[in-house]
């Protein structure tokens, strides 16, 4: 078998079998394809596309690339839940105790910022000692013992991912479906849980741009992990407005420690009870609306709260800080930007919005850099919001004030203020299983 072949098989629009999947795959990780046979490949991907059964396929060679774990020492069901990106998308740091206050156990591994979006890690290392990085054992255990750890990902997972996935990066293919869908679900597999629910964003700061992208995207990598015997839903959430109005490392710790305690933004509280009740739904507790009380009592209680002080402590992170946000180590100077006319937020472009809290160090904008757990930005303003001239539309949180004249350009080029409010996009779209498609 000749990778030219596969590459020119690819190219004419014909399809790729099991056998040519895995040469190029493999042989790619193992050193025997070079980059630029393998960029010749995504790219003719990118633009022939896959069938549903290719994709397959390709998760599944992608998957087995790395370790395959084994949750079977964890009693119970393993539920995993997976974002496709956002900008203050601090969701599982929410999710993950409500749902392992319902008895149900979260096994999670999660990853870090990439470009304009940011990661759970990072964000859970913002509290003080926090170790995201446990040995299996330790793993285990934790799960065993308290419900729920959430750690990063192994270098061990789907190694053929993270290969192409900087190949990707690098050679303009990264948007497209099967290549996305692949991606996500291969490591979703590797990672071992029962059930995985699937947060697919949607709009000018996710991925996923249109709805019939993101539904697309959904019913691929659902119908790839009920395949492989998992129980899988996606909800099509929204990306057009960053959730809550803290994005940034700690600041987003403290937002979500806020929706625990019963007092965060309506828009984040909600669209965490909606995921967190379809992973309770996934993992059996019941139909949706029992699943969505049970999700609500967690906070009411202060279950969930506790569950994810256990989580923290546990980790060896400092729980005084979740106790009291105040004591987060505070950004050295701030800056806040204001309304140049009144009128409407008509535009708040998400995507330039994550890439302004980057230049303020609460991302990295090359591999390497360290994060400012302290750097970011609150909102205070937000689409469809009314303002008036001078009034603060959001403020900057730096070690740097260096950094704030990028930022403001970075963020105001994405900016909008009209005398029409703009149409409001719904917080979810839509949900999708093995059943179909459930717009709402
Ligand atoms: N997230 C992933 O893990 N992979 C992609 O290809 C896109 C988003």
């Amino acid at each position: 078998m000749r990778m030219y072949d596969i590459i020119a098989k690819k190219r004419d629009g014909f399809c790729l079998t099991r056998e040519e999947i895995a040469f190029a795959v493999n042989g790619y990780v193992a050193g025997s394809v070079p980059d630029y046979q393998m960029s010749a490949l995504l790219m003719a991907i990118y633009l022939r596309g896959m069938t549903d059964e290719e994709t397959a396929v390709l998760t599944d060679v992608m998957a087995h690339s790395g370790e395959m774990v084994d949750l079977s020492a964890i009693q119970g069901i393993k539920v995993d839940k997976h974002s496709t990106g956002g900008v203050g998308d601090k969701t599982t740091l929410v999710i993950a105790p409500i749902v392992a206050a319902c008895g149900v156990k979260i096994a999670k591994m999660s990853g870090r910022g990439l470009g304009h979006t940011g990661g759970t890690i990072d964000k859970m290392e913002a509290v003080p000692g926090t170790r995201t990085s446990l040995t299996q054992e330790e793993f285990f255990a934790q799960v065993n013992d308290i419900g729920i750890a959430v750690i990063g990902q192994s270098g061990e997972i789907a190694v053929a991912d993270k290969k192409i996935y900087a190949l990707r990066d690098v050679t303009a293919t990264v948007g497209c479906i099967p290549l996305i869908a692949s991606s996500i679900m291969s490591k979703k597999l590797a990672a071992g849980s029962d059930a995985i629910l699937l947060d697919v964003t949607m709009g000018n700061g996710a991925f996923m741009k249109t709805l019939d992208e993101a539904i697309e995207l959904a019913r691929l990598m659902v119908s790839i992990g009920t395949a492989h015997g998992r129980q899988v839903a996606a909800l099509i959430t929204d990306m057009d407005k960053p959730l809550g109005h803290n994005i940034g490392n700690a600041l987003e710790v403290a937002e979500s420690v806020a929706v625990l305690r019963g007092h965060g933004p309506a828009d984040l509280t909600e669209v965490c009870l909606q995921l967190a009740s379809n992973m309770l739904y996934l993992a059996g507790k019941g139909d949706l609306r029992s699943c969505r009380a049970l999700a609500e009592s967690t906070l009411r209680d202060g279950t969930a709260y506790t569950k994810c002080r256990q989580m923290f402590a546990a980790q060896g992170g400092d729980v005084s800080v979740l106790d009291n946000p105040e004591r987060f180590p505070k950004a050295r100077y701030s800056y806040e930007l204001t309304a140049k006319q009144a009128g409407y937020i008509a535009q708040n472009d998400v995507e330039r919005i994550g890439n302004a809290s980057v230049l303020l160090g609460a991302g990295r904008l090359k591999k390497d850099d360290a994060i400012d757990f302290a750097a970011g930005i609150i909102m205070h303003k937000k689409l469809g919001d009314v303002v008036k001239a001078g009034d603060a539309i959001c403020t900057f949180y730096a070690d740097d004030p260096a950094l704030f004249e990028a930022a403001e350009e970075m963020y105001r080029g994405g900016l909008i203020i009209a005398d029409q409010p703009p149409q409001l996009p719904p917080l979810v779209y839509a949900r999708v299983t093995r059943e179909g498609v459930e717009r709402f």
